[in-house]
């Protein structure tokens, strides 16, 4: 099944809660939330205190995504504050292994996300311990950066493997998901769309992830019932 995440990072901070309750109603399912250090991305934005914020205006998964160094020393407090699935970069994480099992003991759903320069052939070791695989289609920092057109064939790698392997993770892919990359990303074999600037950015989050949601579906089915 096709899932819309709605990325808070490009939302109204100030109007969280009215921004989220717009995007749920447009078919948003699951909340990305997108933590940054300024160390591992040249970026900072939230940490668990506003996903403890977020956790009291929704009942959606909060999908949080990771983007720091010692992950370890805040899988806990991530925990606490609510969050259902945590990702971890496969470039910032040095014991792997050890951070997923840490995220399923505290009671959350593990998984890694890839840089756009990062082989997907380098994970199939861990596949079988995450709920999903995230595939960076940017470089991760920002959001409205324009989408890496190879992420195309490592999603089409992932799928393959998944189906190889016998495993049922899913795969999630992460910037520059907008109208016009949808049905390409969706056809590759990406079933959890995060769209950040394509759902916020134009002042009309439920229009907005209405109409990204029909194109991926659309285009979902197509691949179900070809010609
Ligand atoms: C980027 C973040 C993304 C970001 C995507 O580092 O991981 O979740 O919000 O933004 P768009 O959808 O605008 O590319
Ligand atoms: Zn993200």
């Amino acid at each position: 099944m096709i899932e819309l995440a709605p990325s808070i990072l490009s939302a109204d901070f100030a109007r969280l809660g009215e921004e989220i309750a717009a995007a749920e109603r447009g078919g948003g399912t699951v909340i990305h939330l997108d933590v940054m250090d300024g160390h591992f991305v040249p970026n900072i934005t939230l940490g668990p205190q506003v996903v403890n914020s977020v956790r009291k205006v929704t009942r959606l998964p909060l999908d949080c995504h990771l983007m720091i160094e010692n992950a370890d020393e805040f899988i806990p407090a991530f925990a606490d504050a609510g969050a259902d699935w945590v990702s971890v970069h496969y470039e910032a994480c040095r014991h792997l292994h050890r951070s997923l099992e840490l995220i399923a003991h505290h009671g959350m759903k593990p998984a890694v996300v890839l840089n756009p320069a990062t082989r997907v052939d380098l994970i199939v070791d861990i596949l079988p311990m995450v709920h999903h695989v995230l595939i960076m289609s940017v470089n991760p920092g920002f959001g409205g950066q324009q989408f890496i057109s190879f992420s195309l064939e490592k999603i089409r790698r992932l799928a393959e493997l998944r189906h190889e392997m016998g495993l049922a993770f899913r795969i999630e892919v992460d910037g520059g998901v907008a109208h016009d990359t949808v049905a390409a990303i969706v056809q590759a074999g990406a079933d959890l769309l995060v769209a950040g600037s394509a759902v916020f950015g134009g002042g009309h989050p439920e229009r907005d992830a209405r109409g990204l949601l029909a194109a991926a579906r659309e285009a979902a089915d197509q691949v179900d019932r070809p010609e």
